[in-house]
């Protein structure tokens, strides 16, 4: 490592172009030659000299590859800096976890850091250094394509699995092997784009920021994320990548961030577009000026810094500062005493990606990420019960190995366990199984005729079956068929994987027709129809939800999805996911969150009363709520007692429960804690999360489940502006999801 005096020294021998070289990154094909360029950055034109010593490639990697990459441009650079590699490993290298979306449904921030550990350990063995995870964007909108890269819709959620992904991801030091930076995003609030069309306005009041979106990216920070990256999204006005409050005042003052600000893909530039600068200048001057050390592929910092500090109109010291930044990053990331990093794990590169451990991993977040919406007793599925003998697996997912992700460029389709697979792996591990026929059939495409996706990369697709030559009819009989000769049939659904993420915002939640019309006639011929739904959101399926016998949110579970599922189906493992964000009943309930403020004409549920806030052709509940999840079993729980019953406005309090296995199989609860200011200088939310724990209960089994409720859970934004505790009456719900309403305990803070 480099010391303090080395850093400065090494900053005083570099020139005005070398500086602002530490400011940009491109993507890879500056380097390799392949890969082009999207968006504004194809119309780059950077000078060579700044081109030479630029600090940072995207989305480059393979071992071999980038140690050329490394060693080439090294031998150029004029101080020998080495470079950073960064990439986009979302949830998962090669061995994939379920979306980030679904890894909140298992409400498990220890099992969130064994997948980022896993995946930073595979990035390692592939050359990069830095991942542009954890996001930690709250969401409450569902049409908003980017909610499966979240966590979800709960502020106290959001924290405890973007700090348990960083702290996954850049393991004790970063100087040790097999560990990776993380880069926290994307700051700040850009999950609340209006209307969740993507890149959108975010206008809210300073009170529901503070309150509700920025204390996840906190959290990161105060876990030591060694990146942060600005957001597309104007915040009240001002982009992100402008906004001096955001970065300089809140993110660098109050929170005491010192590493790395980098701007998200070509926003610098796009300041233009959101019309806050003229040109390129006007932007470069803006974003420097906002804290913004690092151009993500756009011509800006390379085009116009260099001119504008020489004729004086910025200051040098905002390049020195900001080229500082950059270089003790790569210090703290060990790259100047090795510029591979780390290289044990690059020899192992093959012998690491996807072995059996980390798919192991992968398998247990899956299995612990799937939600049980509903059982009306036929799952789990048991051989005994089958007097037919047959399980038909029908559905476009039946076989499709898109089923496991969304956003996983390092991903090996052919890797990915498909239904089928984690069927028959099912049936043949465990004898009781034996002679039992599995039938397969698609039945319908995932597409309706004339439906278009633009693909993140390729030609835009158009219902596939028509170009494979597929008779629909002819594949819907067979279906209905093999749902006729089968005791139960699993049926698995979901939206095109193009559905979700960047750019992927849709303003209908609903399943295909087609696939609509599948489950009518498959429900129709057997009754016994269990749902497995594929998506990276939360869908909208009132008939489903009404008339199947089951249904499983498998979400985008990763490569190990097909036998997770078929696990949890023939009851090998007992569901235990919980959602991490509500469904809404229809579009136009959207948003539907539970820690809604209260009104001053609240609906009771059920009422048809009509001057109250709800909508006259629905009412305001979701589908599913927030924290919602089936078991196998039967979880019952005691009432809540505390250890005071007053306390001083600067102590803690304890609550707990009693939570018994109630039922006949053993299984996870997660009990949920939420607490109530019951009257405020600024008005309240109706409950908000600040415990959960996930407990292991065999039947009959009770445990003590308490909670510490500090002082800082209970800050709030007051009628002064000021992030306070404010004396009064509290309610401490403890409950198995969101709608705890009865099992509460009123304590008082003097
Ligand atoms: C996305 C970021 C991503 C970046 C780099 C952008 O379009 O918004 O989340 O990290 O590209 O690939």
């Amino acid at each position: 490592m480099l010391s303090r005096e080395q850093l400065d020294q090494l900053l005083g021998d570099m020139s005005l172009e070398e500086k602002i070289g530490q400011m940009i990154q491109l993507t890879g094909y500056y380097f390799t030659g392949s890969g082009g360029e999207t968006g504004p950055a194809s119309e780059m034109r950077i000078p060579e000299d700044i081109l030479k010593s630029t600090a940072s490639v995207l989305n480059v990697t393979g071992a071999k590859r980038l140690k050329e990459v490394q060693e080439n441009y090294i031998k150029e650079n004029p101080h020998r800096i080495p470079l950073v590699f960064m990439a986009d490993v979302i949830h998962g290298f090669r061995t994939v976890f379920p979306i980030p979306l679904a890894q909140g449904c298992s409400f498990d921030p220890q099992l969130v850091k064994e997948c980022a550990s896993v995946a930073a350990r595979e990035s390692a063995a592939a050359g990069l250094h830095v991942t542009f995870s954890s996001m930690a964007d709250l969401v409450r909108d569902p049409r908003w394509g980017r909610c499966m890269e979240s966590t979800g819709e709960d502020v106290y959620l959001n924290g405890q699995m973007a700090r348990a992904a960083v702290e996954g991801y850049q393991g004790e030091s970063l100087t040790d092997e097999g560990t990776i930076g993380a880069c926290l995003k994307h700051f700040a609030g850009y999950g609340a784009a209006e209307g969740g069309r993507d890149y959108n306005t975010v206008d809210m009041s300073e009170l529901s920021l503070r309150e509700q979106y920025l204390p996840a990216y906190r959290e990161a920070v105060k876990a030591g994320t060694a990146l942060v990256m600005t957001s597309f999204n104007t915040v009240n006005g001002i982009p992100a990548s402008a906004n001096r409050w955001l970065n300089e005042e809140i993110l660098r003052k109050e929170w005491g961030f010192d590493g790395v600000l980098i701007s998200d893909y070509s926003a610098i530039y796009e300041l233009i577009f959101h019309g806050v600068a003229e040109n390129e200048e006007e932007a470069g001057k803006l974003a420097v000026e906002a804290g913004v050390d690092m151009d993500m592929v756009s011509p800006v910092y390379g085009g116009t810094l260099k001119k504008m500090a020489e004729e004086g109109r910025i200051s040098e010291e905002l390049i020195d500062r900001s080229a500082r930044r950059v270089l003790e990053l790569k210090n703290r990331l060990g790259l100047f005493d090795s510029p591979f990093r780390s290289e044990k794990w690059m020899e192992r590169e093959e012998e690491i990606m996807h072995c059996e451990c980390h798919r192991r991993t992968a398998r247990k977040m899956a299995e612990e990420s799937m939600v049980l919406l509903k059982n009306d007793g036929i799952l789990p599925v048991r051989p005994e019960n089958l007097s037919k003998k047959t399980v038909a697996l029908i559905g476009p997912y039946a076989r499709s190995r898109e089923l496991g992700s969304v956003w996983s460029m390092f991903l090996q389709e052919e890797e990915v366990v498909n239904l089928e697979e984690g069927f028959n792996n099912a049936f043949t591990e465990d004898s009781d199984w034996m002679g039992i026929r599995l039938l397969v059939e698609e039945g319908a495409p995932i597409l309706d005729p004339g439906e278009e996706l633009t693909p993140f990369k390729g030609p835009i697709l158009v219902n596939d079956w028509k170009e494979k030559g597929i008779d629909r009819e002819e594949a819907l009989a067979r279906a209905v068929k093999a749902a006729k000769e089968a005791d139960v049939v699993i049926l698995a659904l979901g939206e095109h994987k193009q559905y979700s993420g960047e750019g992927a915002s849709k303003a209908s939640l609903r399943l295909s027709k087609g696939q609509q019309h599948l489950f009518e006639e498959v429900n129709q011929a057997n009754p016994n129809t269990v749902v497995v739904l594929f998506s990276g959101r939360p869908l909208i399926f009132p008939e489903i939800k009404q008339k199947a016998a089951a249904v499983l949110q498998a979400w985008r579970p990763g490569t190990e999805g097909g036998d997770a599922v078929a696990r949890v189906l023939t009851g090998k493992v007992n569901p235990s996911g919980r959602l991490s964000m509500s469904f809404p009943k229809a579009e136009g309930q959207i948003p539907v969150y539970y820690n809604h403020l209260r009104t001053g004409r609240p609906a009771q549920e059920g009422s048809r009363e009509r001057f109250v806030s709800t909508y006259r052709d629905l009412d305001g509940e979701p589908a599913y709520p927030f924290g919602y999840g089936l078991s196998y079993t039967e979880f019952s729980y005691g009432s809540v007692s505390t250890n005071k019953e007053e306390y001083g406005l600067m102590e803690e309090i304890q609550a707990c429960v009693v939570v018994e296995n109630t039922g006949k199989i053993p299984g996870y609860e997660v009990v949920q804690c939420y607490v109530q200011d019951m009257v405020g200088s600024t008005a309240r939310p109706v409950r908000e999360l600040k415990g959960f724990k996930r407990i292991w209960l065999e039947p009959g089994e009770k445990e003590t489940v308490s909670f510490t409720i500090t002082e800082e859970q209970t800050r709030m934004i007051t009628g002064k502006g000021t992030w306070e505790t404010e004396p009064g009456t509290f309610r401490i719900y403890i409950g198995k999801d969101s709608r705890v309403t009865d099992n509460f305990k009123e304590v008082i803070k003097r």
